[in-house]
């Protein structure tokens, strides 16, 4: 069974860990046999998967929704669920009833964004056995506060919050802790002085791991190329080339063929 444990396991044993986003059954499916470490049902699915400029939009019922399919996609997985934006936010109470859905849902862990104001949530979350992956510097569910989604933790005071933050994640149980967008030096300090994971994103090669979203990965996504992203595919011309090949092909009467065809 997929564990948080074997985060813990590769910090101790220096192995770099990979994760990556996925929204849907189909993708998981195909992940399923890749050799990730993990899968997060990130709330970007409003905008990968849905077109929203931001993550607000999502709820717990949605990512549920999201969760559901991935796992039915990718059983062996340890799957990791955003709570979407204000969960956290709303008391323990409400954090359980997120946390509830998400988990019988099929997450093995939940992902919640900063710490300032709901550190006591995160910390009865784990004391009541729901593993919490924390997110610091750029917070995508912050983003009308931040005013963009622009690097973190640059300027002295920030880069101490946001260490502060980590070892305030760490005290409070979480097992792993998103650092997204921040001076790479920076991540790797932080890296070197927490005993548990970091998982990079824009936040340069010292960190314990890294994400990406799927289909940024794959150059699906050809209107975002953000610095942090590289393409490991051309998805884009994939996708073009194939349903261009199909619409030519049905068009000159050779799609389908008789073997494609019931007699
Ligand atoms: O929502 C998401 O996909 C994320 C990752 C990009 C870290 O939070």
């Amino acid at each position: 069974m997929p564990s948080i444990r074997d985060f813990a396991a590769a910090k101790t044993n220096h192995r770099k860990l990979v994760v990556v986003t996925a929204y849907d059954a189909w993708s998981a499916r195909l992940l399923a046999d890749t050799s990730v470490d993990s899968l997060l049902v990130g709330d970007s699915a409003m905008m990968v998967m849905h077109g929203e400029r931001d993550t607000l939009r999502a709820t717990t019922e949605l990512m549920a929704v999201h969760t559901a399919a991935v796992s039915r996609g990718a059983p062996g997985k340890l799957l990791i669920a955003d709570f979407p934006f204000l969960a956290a936010r709303k008391g323990a109470s409400h954090a359980f009833d997120c946390a509830a859905q998400l988990l019988r849902a099929g997450a093995h862990a939940v992902k919640v964004e900063g710490i300032r104001g709901h550190a006591d949530v995160i910390f009865r979350l784990v004391e009541s056995g729901i593993p919490v992956m924390g997110h610091l510097g750029l917070q995508p569910q912050s983003v009308n506060a931040l005013g963009g989604y622009a690097v973190q933790g640059r300027e002295k005071i920030d880069a101490a919050r946001v260490r502060e933050d980590a070892a305030a994640l760490e005290a409070a149980g979480a097992f792993a802790i998103v650092l997204e967008c921040i001076p790479q030096k920076l991540a790797r300090e932080i890296t070197a002085a927490l005993r548990i994971p970091t998982i990079g994103i824009g936040a340069g090669a010292g960190c314990d791991g890294q994400v990406l979203v799927l289909q940024d990965l794959l150059g699906l996504n050809p209107d975002f190329k953000p610095r942090f992203v590289r393409r490991f595919a051309d998805g884009a011309a994939l996708v073009r080339t194939g349903v261009t090949r199909y619409a030519e092909a049905v068009r000159a009467g050779k799609f389908p063929a008789t073997k494609e065809s019931f007699s």
